[in-house]
């Protein structure tokens, strides 16, 4: 499998990335906000525009976040029209769903929205798309829709194996196509009937867990799989009630199957909405970058706090999400640490490595156990996707540490950005702090530019054959960006190696 992804992408040579759905969408994770995880059914024009403007002026469109979904309970419940068409609820959305996706569009922003394969959405309402997929691609096209995220519940029973599944879901992928308009399809279920085999085939993206809360670690039942099969791709019990850590541990083991054109989704963002910690939060945040997740903001950015801001705002974690080389971070080492509680899940680290386009590792060593401790992880482990056992020839070279949070914004200018009273003094705070705009320098040339606000600050060295020592707080995690030391008169050299290194990944 892992062959099939390489030469897919080692085909696509100088003349840009090919994924299998080869719909030329979502080459890196595709960023945005969405409603549900703040809103739920509470959803309006209002919301979304008022939104999009915030999104805008605190300069995180220029981040990247550039898809603004409309998720649920957007339909008139009395489901629809005389014609069969879709219509959206009208006290909800006055001017219609058209005149807010031109909006969007006038702003810079994709238009995204909900639909289940079902006769229901998931909070019924009264119609899915289940059997009207053609009638419903139309509407979105007609509405001037950019991406769908396509749910799965009250599937009438057509689920159980990955053939039921892949050609349910697989009728709203051709319906979408054959509107002519591009359309991101986002699959939303939940990890079921081996979807990280198939989805990609279909779709830019596909759910692998139900739905993430507020929370760290905390395991619930209401996410099936935490009690009762730890682990096992094959459990799907998929709830409401995930934490962070039961969606780590759930995609863990396939975190590989990610390519460019079609990513594992690990759910929309919780940064932000209150129920963990500032580290938690930075945790959270920097592994779904560097695991390639889509990166959907969760929270209500209008009322936004600053050390919130300050996580979403950082272009040196998001560097990792929109890397050109495409590529999730594997685990490479997990550790059960002090006494685990009666639920699986608590009291563990993991160390986390992947190759970057330039040449550079990151590295993620997160701690959530209970108490501070030191974690190390050697060269060996890091590089292991190049040669277990310290067979890799990276583990030879000396290596810089780079601490990605190091030049995270300053609270006190995230506090003056969201108290300004006009986007033009906004944007005169944004240039004075020098931040990052990817729309005007895209990550992958900033990466190639060795643009400094990309790489944090270097903290330390790991010397050849070395072991990395890092402390590491509770419920937190190390991002490190690992960059090779030159040896003297080596920088030709060290180009040549990094380009080799790129190759030998790439057909792994
Ligand atoms: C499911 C999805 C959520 C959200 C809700 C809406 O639970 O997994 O992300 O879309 O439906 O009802």
């Amino acid at each position: 499998m892992a062959n099939s992804h390489s030469s897919i992408v080692i085909a696509a040579g100088l003349s840009g990335v090919v994924s299998a759905i080869n719909n030329g969408l979502a080459i890196t994770p595709p960023m945005g906000w969405n409603n549900w995880n703040a809103f739920g059914c509470d959803v309006s024009e209002n919301l979304l525009l008022s939104t999009s403007q915030q999104i805008l002026s605190l300069g995180l469109r220029d981040l990247g976040y550039n898809y603004v979904v409309l998720d649920d309970c957007w339909q008139d419940p009395r489901g629809r029209d005389q014609n069969g068409k879709l219509q959206p609820e009208a006290s909800k959305f006055p001017s219609g769903l058209k005149s807010i996706s031109d909006h969007l569009h006038r702003q810079g922003f994709k238009y995204g929205m909900y639909s289940s394969a079902g006769e229901m959405t998931c909070a019924r309402f009264a119609e899915g798309s289940l059997d009207h997929e053609v009638d419903d691609a139309n509407s979105f096209a007609e509405w001037g829709v950019d991406m769908l995220k396509y749910d799965s519940c009250y599937h009438m029973g057509r689920v159980g194996t990955p053939t039921a599944s892949f050609n349910r879901f697989k009728a709203m992928s051709d319906a979408l196509k054959s509107t002519g308009r591009n359309i991101l399809l986002n699959l939303c279920n939940w990890g079921e009937d081996l979807v990280h085999t198939w989805g990609m085939s279909i779709s830019n993206s596909w759910r692998i867990t139900g739905d993430i809360y507020d929370s760290f670690t905390r395991p619930d039942d209401l996410c099936g799989c935490n009690t009762l099969s730890p682990g096992d791709v094959n459990c799907v019990a998929p709830g409401t009630h995930c934490s962070v850590l039961f969606i780590l541990n759930k995609v863990a083991p396939f975190a590989d199957r990610s390519i460019p054109g079609g990513w594992s989704d690990l759910d929309m963002l919780e940064v932000g909405q209150g129920g963990m910690t500032d580290e938690e939060y930075k945790a959270h945040f920097a592994l779904w970058a560097a695991l390639k997740s889509p990166l959907f903001l969760g929270n209500d950015l209008r009322s936004v706090s600053a050390s919130a801001l300050t996580i979403l705002n950082n272009p040196a974690i998001i560097a990792l999400s929109q890397d050109p080389h495409g590529r999730s971070v594997t685990r490479v080492q997990r550790d059960v640490v002090g006494v685990p509680k009666d639920n699986w899940g608590v009291g563990e680290t993991h160390v986390w490595s992947g190759y970057l386009h330039n040449g550079d590792q990151v590295v993620i060593l997160l701690n959530a156990g209970d108490e501070d401790m030191q974690m190390s992880v050697s060269l060996a482990e890091i590089f292991v996707a190049f040669g277990p056992g310290g067979s890799a020839p990276h583990v030879k070279s000396d290596w810089a540490l780079h601490d990605l949070w190091a030049h995270r914004m300053s609270d006190a200018t995230a506090e003056a950005l969201l108290a300004a009273k006009t986007e033009g003094e906004r944007s005169r705070l944004l240039k004075k702090a020098n931040w990052y705009n990817a729309t005007e320098i895209p990550y992958a040339q900033g990466l190639a530019n060795d643009d400094p606000r990309l790489f944090g600050e270097k903290v330390g060295v790991v010397e050849a054959g070395g072991v990395m020592k890092v402390d590491v707080k509770r419920h937190a995690a190390k991002v490190l960006r690992l960059r090779r030391v030159k040896k003297e008169g080596e920088s030709f050299k060290a180009k040549g190696i990094a380009r080799e290194e790129r190759h030998e990944r790439d057909e792994l």
